[in-house]
Parts: structure tokens; C-alpha cells; sequence
């Protein structure tokens, strides 16, 4: 197992030129799962379908809190009927994955 996840790594790491390599997650399937988040979680150079609606940036996020956050959302510990419904369909390995890809993704600092 151990050899296979360093597979995984070394295919995200030439995809992404920067991966954490602490992640567990797999950045390339976490693109896409993440594909629906982003109509609403605008990343620079990624359209978001709702310009003027207040969404957390995530992207350049730690893959820890977006994971923690998407776990809260889940269990009903942080109340939002939007994000609820998200979390509730993905799988610790989704959330794992689309955590690295997103924290992988530009932040703030990016224009
Ligand atoms: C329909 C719009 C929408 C979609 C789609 C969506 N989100 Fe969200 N998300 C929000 C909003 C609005 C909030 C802020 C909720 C709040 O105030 O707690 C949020 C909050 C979050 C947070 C917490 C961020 C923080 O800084 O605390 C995370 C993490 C997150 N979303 C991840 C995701 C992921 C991963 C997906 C895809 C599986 C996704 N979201 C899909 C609207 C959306």
C-alpha cells in the first residue's frame, strides 16, 4: 500500500508542480469532485456562476481545515443548510481529495 500511495503522490506532484506532501488526499481525483464546489467557492480564473454571492475562498486553504470544516458541515456542528447538503456526499476519501486539490489551487494572494 505504502508504495502505491507514493504513486499517487508523484502523479499529483508532475500534475500540480506543488503538492503538500504531507496530504493524504489525491489532488488530481480531488479536481474532480471539487468541480461543483467551484461554481460557488470562486478560485481565480474559475468562473463563478454567482458574482456577487459571499462564499469562503478555499482555494490556498489548509487541507486540515477544509476537511475539519466539511466534517462539521456533515455532522450538523456548523449550520448551513447549502454546505450541509455538499458534505453529505462526500467520503473521507472525497473530502481528503478535494482538500488537497484545493488547498493546491491559487489563494488570495493570486490574481
Ligand atoms: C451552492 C453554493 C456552494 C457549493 C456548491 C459549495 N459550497 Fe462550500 N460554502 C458555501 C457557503 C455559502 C459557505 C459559507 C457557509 C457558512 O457561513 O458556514 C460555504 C463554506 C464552505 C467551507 C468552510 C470555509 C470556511 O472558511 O470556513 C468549506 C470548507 C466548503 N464550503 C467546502 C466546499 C466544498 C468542498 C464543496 C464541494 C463539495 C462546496 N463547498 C460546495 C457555498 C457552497
Amino acid at each position: 500500500m505504502r508504495s502505491a500511495r507514493w504513486a499517487v503522490l508523484a502523479l499529483a506532484a508532475s500534475v500540480l508542480c506543488a503538492v503538500d506532501a504531507q496530504a493524504d488526499g489525491d489532488a488530481v481525483a480531488g479536481k474532480q469532485k471539487a468541480y461543483t464546489c467551484l461554481g460557488c467557492h470562486a478560485i481565480p480564473n474559475y468562473n463563478n456562476v454567482y458574482p456577487t454571492y459571499r462564499v469562503p475562498r478555499l482555494g490556498g486553504q489548509h487541507p486540515e481545515y477544509i476537511v475539519a470544516a466539511l466534517k462539521e458541515y456533515q455532522r450538523g456542528e456548523r449550520n448551513h443548510g447549502t454546505m450541509h447538503a455538499q458534505a453529505s456526499t462526500l467520503s473521507d476519501q472525497d473530502m481528503a481529495d478535494v482538500a488537497a486539490y484545493l488547498s493546491a489551487a491559487p489563494g488570495p494572494d493570486h490574481k
